[in-house]
């Protein structure tokens, strides 16, 4: 994957910018838009990310790919092993992947990622693919330690530069994208690594109902299988699930 770099000082968005040069037809594959401040800074579920100025890594990246598109799933995962892949790469062995793509040390949310599409045409699939690391930041917003735990890789110890964080993130994307869609499977086994969850008491919510029970596999095609107390199998397409915790502590077996 051959990038193209845009940096930024202070932008609304990473992936405004990115969604506007896709409108103006002036996006390649692999663009990457930087910035050192957002003043919009988008999350998921509608949410804000927190953008102060050279603390974190606020970068977009667009993917222009050949039809069929990769389903959500397969490309929500792909990019959050990659985030994963990085955030490890940058020293954080203890990292895990929180459904469907945190990256979480101890519970505290160190990168986030946001996949989007606008109006996705089928013969010419685009995506942009935001991602921000928390890597120098010391403290955080009361407001946003209300909401969740979060860290930076300088309050776990482990100090880098923007541009050291940006580079480990461009090579895991590049690793994780280039084959897209890939081995399906090897994605599941490394996803279902990556979370730490395999055989794990686990609560999925997917469409807006609870469900518990132990999760047994995890595939993009079939989806995710839980193994209920009573012995019954509940399968979920992976694109309904929308929360997947495990519960802990865990039940006495
Ligand atoms: C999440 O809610 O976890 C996703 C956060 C994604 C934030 C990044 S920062 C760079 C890019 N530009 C944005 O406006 N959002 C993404």
């Amino acid at each position: 994957m051959e990038f193209r770099r845009f940096h930024y000082d202070v932008v609304d968005s990473t992936s405004e910018r990115a969604f506007e040069s896709l409108a103006a037809g002036q996006a390649h594959h692999g663009d990457v838009h930087v910035a050192r401040e957002q003043t919009a800074g988008r999350g998921r579920l509608g949410r804000r990310w927190h953008s102060a100025p050279g603390t974190g890594l606020y970068t977009s990246l667009v993917l222009v790919l050949p039809p069929p598109p990769p389903t959500g799933a397969t490309l929500t995962i792909a990019v959050g092993l990659a985030a994963w892949d990085a955030v490890r790469a940058l020293g954080i062995a203890a990292a895990r992947l929180k459904w469907p793509n945190d990256v979480v040390v101890d519970g505290a949310k160190v990168c986030g990622v946001l996949v989007e599409s606008r109006g996705l045409d089928l013969q010419h699939p685009q995506f942009v693919v935001g991602i921000g690391l928390n890597v120098a930041q010391h403290e955080f917003p009361a407001e946003l330690l209300a909401e969740r735990p979060v860290t930076s890789l300088a309050l776990l110890g482990h100090a880098a530069t923007l541009d050291e964080a940006l580079e480990a993130l461009l090579s895991a994307l590049a690793r994780r994208l280039e084959p897209l869609p890939g081995d399906l499977d090897v994605l599941a086994r490394d996803f279902l690594e990556a979370t730490g969850l395999r055989g794990a008491s686990v609560r999925v919510v997917a469409e807006d109902a609870a469900h518990f029970g132990r999760l047994i596999e995890l595939s993009i095609e079939r989806g995710l299988v839980l193994l209920g107390p009573s012995g019954a199998r509940q399968v979920f397409v992976l694109e309904h699930v929308r929360e997947l915790t495990p519960i802990t502590p865990e039940p006495m077996r």
